[in-house]
């Protein structure tokens, strides 16, 4: 587990997971930009996710919804009134913003605000509205206002009519979907924790209230054994109930998965670290009662309208909570290039499923032609199979490290024995054994263990 969230950003920069989005501008509005290797994680985590709520189960379809809708869906949901805004407090010296309930939370008892940054006194608090505006169509009139979407999750139910008939299901059952999000957050932040543009995994669990409560447990402890299959430490997760005064709008009752990231306090002002990486939430039938209203549509099922248990999880973050609890640190090195009591070498110990790059596969020299000309071969056959990477520049060690501080479970050496008895080494990044396996015989030995 890493100590800095510095140590990962730097990684993160270096070794192309994650870029500042408009780099070369000087960046733009905490948004960001996913490198080679951040992208391939991404989708692994994605693909993770759908597999287990969508394709592993009879009972839960997918969906991918326009971000652009309808601006009465926002009204309805109760995104554009009182729900979803924070309170916006301002320096009114260094005229720096931040959220109020962040400051009344660090500020110690009877003991009146003052900014964070530099002492001076702050204004009252002001209500901001967190969704972004834009138009649609050429003119910019009243009529043309419509909003990026702020949570996935509202195009499940707008649809929820149309995915019940076509797929002829019957309650309880899940609408899952995966999707870009756009809140105009007041301090984002903390690397790609709180930014402006993200990606959110919801799935909305439709049910009778009377079972609400049962699935709310059931999805709880099916949430959370997800981060554990993947390789985070039960001790850095834990479930956070939500105060009743901090529920959104929406929500009957919420619980956050919290990891313990190197940085910051949760909203409780709990603990230092543990933060929110997914929410599950009793929306009861807030969401569907709304739409029937607004929209004129029923929306109820066999009479009343069904309540939903939502999971609701931001990829960026879970990305960011896997890398953390990846980054691992030897001092004194593993490879003969990193012996030495000074360096300190780098492995990410991501799960299997989630790292960007599955094998490298290795030349042990790059000035013997032969070598270079079947460690390419073994790459052409391996790439169609799995995310390859071919490397040959630098001793065998550095390459050996490069590959292991970006995660890279197996890596493929092609040495002399090589050319005469047509095998390679399968290096395994976490325990470093090597083993000898026959070049036809390395798709379905590395398919079973990836
Ligand atoms: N539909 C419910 C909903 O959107 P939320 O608690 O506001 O609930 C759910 O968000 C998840 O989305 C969070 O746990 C987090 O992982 C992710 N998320 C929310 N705001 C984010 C932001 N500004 N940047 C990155 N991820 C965010």
């Amino acid at each position: 587990m890493v100590d800095s969230i510095e140590k990962i950003v730097s990684l993160a920069k270096r070794r192309g997971f994650v870029f500042l989005s408009s780099e070369i501008y000087g960046g733009f509005g905490s948004c960001y930009d996913f490198g080679p290797l951040g992208v391939e994680m991404k989708n692994n985590i994605k693909k993770s996710w759908w597999q287990e709520m969508v394709r592993q189960r009879g009972d839960i379809v997918g969906l991918d919804s326009a971000i652009l809708m309808s601006s009465k869906i926002w009204q309805a949901s109760g995104h554009l009134t009182a729900g979803f805004a924070d309170e916006l407090v301002e320096c009114k010296k260094c005229h720096k913003r931040f959220r109020s309930d962040e400051i009344s939370r660090s500020k110690a008892k009877n003991q009146k605000s003052k900014c964070p940054e530099c002492g001076g006194a702050l204004t009252k608090p002001k209500k901001f509205n967190l969704m972004m505006k834009t138009y649609v169509g050429p003119l910019e009139d009243e009529a043309s206002i419509t909003y990026l979407r702020a949570e996935t999750c509202q195009g499940i139910y707008v649809n929820f009519k149309n995915v019940l008939q076509t797929m002829r299901l019957k309650i309880p059952f899940g609408i899952a979907q995966i999707g870009k999000a756009f809140r105009n957050e007041i301090t984002p932040g903390n690397f790609i924790y709180r930014t402006r543009e993200f990606e959110q995994m919801e799935m909305q669990w439709f049910c009778s209230p009377k079972d609400a409560d049962k699935f709310f447990d059931y999805w709880k402890k099916e949430r959370l054994n997800w981060y554990l299959n993947l390789g985070i430490e039960k001790k850095h997760l834990r479930f956070r109930e939500v105060k009743k005064s901090e529920l959104a709008h929406y929500a009957k009752r919420a619980v956050d998965i919290e990891y313990k990231f190197p940085f910051g306090s949760s909203r409780s002002g709990g603990e230092a670290g543990w933060r929110e990486i997914e929410g599950i939430h009793n929306r009861g039938d807030w969401d569907l009662s709304n739409h029937s209203k607004h929209s004129g549509e029923d929306l109820k099922y066999e009479g009343y309208f069904p309540y939903i248990i939502e999971t609701s999880a931001g990829v960026d973050r879970t990305l960011f909570a896997f890398l953390c609890s990846a980054f691992t640190e030897v001092k004194g090195g593993r490879t003969k290039t990193t012996k030495s009591v000074k360096e300190v070498e780098t492995v990410l110990k991501l799960h299997k499923r989630l790292a960007p790059i599955k094998v490298a596969v290795l030349p042990l020299v790059k000035n013997n032609p032969e070598i270079v000309k079947k460690a390419k071969e073994v790459y052409d056959v391996l790439k169609s199979h799995f995310m390859c990477q071919y490397d040959e520049v630098g001793s065998i060690g550095r390459r050996y490290r490069r590959a292991d501080e970006v995660g890279v479970p197996f890596a493929i050496t092609v040495d002399f024995d090589s050319l005469k008895k047509n095998d390679v080494t399968i290096r395994d990044r976490d325990t470093m054994k090597q083993k000898r396996v026959k070049i036809k015989d390395l798709i379905l030995c590395l398919g079973k263990q990836l």
